[in-house]
Formats: C-alpha cells, structure tokens, sequence
C-alpha cells in the first residue's frame, strides 16, 4: 500500500498515471496493480495498521543552515505512531542524518515497534533498473531479528546485504553520495587542468579509469552535479560533521569546485562571443540558444540543476536565452521560480539555433547528439558551440563552419 497526503497524486496513480518520469516504472505499476498486489491511498493511519512493516520515504529537504530538514519524517512518524500494530518495523527510506533513527523512535514512542535504517542508492532515470539490480542492500539497527525482517524483503535479489547498526548505516548513505560527487568535482578539476596544460580529458580518464581502484564511472567532466541528491546530501555531511565537532574541510572543497564549475562554464560562453563576464551586463546583446534544463537526462527533475544555475547567471550577465528539454517543456512555472522570468521556450532543439550566437549543451539528452550540426549552422546568427557535457563531436562540429568548445577538451 502506497500513500501520499498529497490526493492529485494519488488519484493520477490510481488513474494508471505515473506523475514522475522514470525509465520502467510504468510496467512495473501497472503489472502490480492488475496483480492485485499494489494499491494508492491518502490515509496513512489506514495504511500503517494493516502493515507489519512500514517505510518513510518522505522527502528531508535542505535547512536554511544546510542541515536536513527532518520536518516531514517527524509528521508522518507522527501521524502512525498510534495506529502501527504491536511488533511492527518502521524503515527509514529516506535520506536522514545520522541519529534519525532515534528521532523517529521518540517521535513513535512504541517501544513495542523497532525502528531500523535502511538507505536508497538508486539513481533518477534508471530507478527500476538500479532497485533491482542494487550493487548493495543496507540495513541498520539495534533489533538483529527487525534488521533481518527487513533483509529478507530482498532475498529475491541476491546481492550483498549488509546489517550494520544505525548510525552507521546512515552515514554510509552521506558518505556514498559525498563520495561520487567528490569523484566528479576531482574530475572537472582535472579537466580545468587538461585545459590549462594543453591535455585531453577523456584520454586521461581512460587512463585512470582503468585502474581498479580508481573506477571508470562517475568521471565525466560536465557542468558541475546538480539534482535532489548530491547538493543536498554533501552540504548535510558538512553540516552534521560540524555538528559533531569535525571540520569535513575535504567535503567543503568538493562543493566550492562544483560552485566554481558553473561559473567557469558562464566564462565558456562569455568567451566563445569574445567577451568577458567584468562590469555591468557584460553579455548585453548576445542571444544564447539552451539545449537541456533538467539536472541529468533520462528525468523531468529540475531541482539544482546545474543548467538553470548557469542559465541564471548568463541572464543576469544580461544574454537573451531561449532554451529547450524534452521533459521539462511544460514547466515553465517551475522554472520560472528559478528567477529566469525571462527565459523563452523552443518547441526544438534545432529552434534555439535560430538567430543564437552561441548554442550551449547543458544537459547530455541523446537527441542533441543526433542534431545535424549543418542545419544548427545555417539557422545560427553566430557559431559559436559550448558543450559542457562533451558530448557533440568536435569535428563535426568544426567542419560545419562552427567553433567547439567542451570541459577539457583538446
Ligand atoms: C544520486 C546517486 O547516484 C544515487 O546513488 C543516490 O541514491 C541518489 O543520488 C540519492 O541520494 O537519492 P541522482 O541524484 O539520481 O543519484 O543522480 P546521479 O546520476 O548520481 O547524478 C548526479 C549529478 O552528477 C548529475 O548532475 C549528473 O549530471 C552529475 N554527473 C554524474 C556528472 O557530472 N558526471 C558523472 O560522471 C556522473
């Protein structure tokens, strides 16, 4: 049984509607629904009293502070305390900081129920594919017999499962998350580097990557990562290391390269029209066509992403930006909120070419890979390309009579 306070959500899933893009999940919902096996309701307390086991998997948004706002976990733990039965697991799903498990075990005050840790490591956009195929399940808690229960929820995916107790089970998820977004800052250094001495990023992650205990993935350079997840989760690691009297001074660089990453990629475009990011409306005049807003492809998610920060400041520089997704098309309240008042929408990809002095890659969607870069050529007033995800081909960007310029890139 799935729940949700909010009842427009709830009624498109009961409709068969899934309000999220995500790879899958619409099979997935539909076979459990024919099958009996999954429903949609508002009622918590319904919910939680025919339940042995129950996950919280309330969003823990950022404090002004940078802490996790614990807010939502604390009401809906709250909200079932007294309808849970006796016996029941409560499983903290979402991402909390470490000692959550107390708080929601004060909040309940059911010590006939046990509260156990249970953190999430799928990805936006390959959900499904990442549940099911988890490179590791976590678990946390004081009750061995509670950890276990939750454990055997998984048994049907055999992989390594780890039961750990609480505390550490939630700082595997921080340190997890902090981990791969130090890997990807540490890479968009190492592509500011490969600039600066004339190198070629791509060979040199090849050549790192290769070695095992370094890794290939989440080394390529971009515009810096964004989403629900990282910005959030790196600056509570800041946060709850300080709280308990560490300076996590390591993970403050990672986050003051990723702030650094964005701005390098304004002075990209800045450049690639020949001017300077100096003075007052240093971009006046200069019409930029936006290819992607979402913080990654293969998602409609527009929280911190990384194309709406730099497209905030290239306004603010006073450039004229028309911009296209494939998802986010019809968001334009959202990003509008964003501060980018401003921002035109294109139907296309190809349409923000039009009259553009410069076309910008934000956002590494297959299809701009796909766009012939002739058409993009003769619809453009400028020629000028920045593709902060390296993701066009330099020469054919080159032989339409177009400039390249991508992260550390030779
Ligand atoms: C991330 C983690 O990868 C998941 O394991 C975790 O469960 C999730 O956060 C979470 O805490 O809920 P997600 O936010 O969906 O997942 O996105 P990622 O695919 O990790 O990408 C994050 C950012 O890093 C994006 O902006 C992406 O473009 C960027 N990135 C990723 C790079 O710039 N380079 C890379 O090599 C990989």
């Amino acid at each position: 049984t799935c729940v949700d306070i909010d009842a427009e959500k709830i009624e498109r899933l009961q409709s068969g509607e899934i309000p999220i893009v995500e790879a899958g999940l619409d099979d997935v919902v539909a076979d459990a629904v024919a099958a009996g096996r999954l429903r949609f309701v508002t009622d918590p307390r319904q919910a939680a009293a025919q339940a042995e086991i129950v996950f919280l998997c309330v969003p823990t948004p950022q404090d002004e502070d940078g802490s996790a706002d614990l807010s939502y976990i604390e009401a809906a733990a709250g909200e079932i305390a007294s309808s849970l039965q006796v016996g029941a697991i409560v499983v903290n799903k979402s991402t909390v900081p470490v000692g959550s498990v107390r708080v929601v075990e004060q909040v309940l005050q059911r010590p006939d129920v046990e509260v156990v840790s249970n953190p999430e490591f799928l990805r936006e956009g390959t959900a499904v594919f990442d549940f099911l195929h988890p490179d590791r399940v976590v678990i946390g808690g004081d009750d061995l017999d509670a950890a276990n229960t939750v454990a055997g929820l998984y048994t049907p995916l055999d992989t390594e499962m780890l039961v750990t107790d609480a505390a550490s089970a939630e700082t595997i998820k921080y340190a997890a998350n902090g981990f791969l977004a130090m890997k990807i800052s540490f890479v968009n250094a190492v592509a500011a580097m490969c600039e600066a001495v004339g190198a070629d990023v791509a060979d040199v992650v090849e050549g790192i990557g290769s070695d095992h205990r370094i890794g290939r993935a989440f080394l390529n350079p971009g515009p810096g990562w964004g989403g629900s997840c990282f910005p959030k989760d790196s600056r509570a690691l800041v946060s709850i290391a300080a709280d308990h009297g560490y300076d996590f001074s390591m993970m403050r660089g990672v986050i003051e390269v990723n702030d650094e990453q964005r701005i390098r990629m304004v002075g990209k475009v800045a450049q690639a029209v020949g001017r300077e990011i100096v003075g007052e409306q240093p971009l006046a005049g200069v019409s930029i066509g936006a290819l992607g807003l979402t913080f990654k492809a293969g998602t409609d998610d527009l929280r911190e992403s990384p194309s709406l920060a730099i497209l905030e400041q290239l306004a603010d520089a006073g450039a004229a930006i028309t911009a296209y997704d494939p998802t986010a098309v019809g968001e334009l309240d959202r990003i509008q909120q964003h501060r980018l008042a401003r921002l035109q929408l294109a139907e296309s990809a190809l349409d923000v070419a039009h009259g553009a002095d410069v076309v910008l890659i934000l956002t590494e969607w297959h299809e701009f890979k796909d766009l012939d870069m002739a058409d993009v050529a003769s619809a453009m007033r400028g020629k000028a390309i920045v593709d902060t995800r390296n993701l066009l081909d330099p020469l054919a960007v080159k032989s339409a009579g177009l400039t390249y310029d991508g992260v550390g890139r030779r």
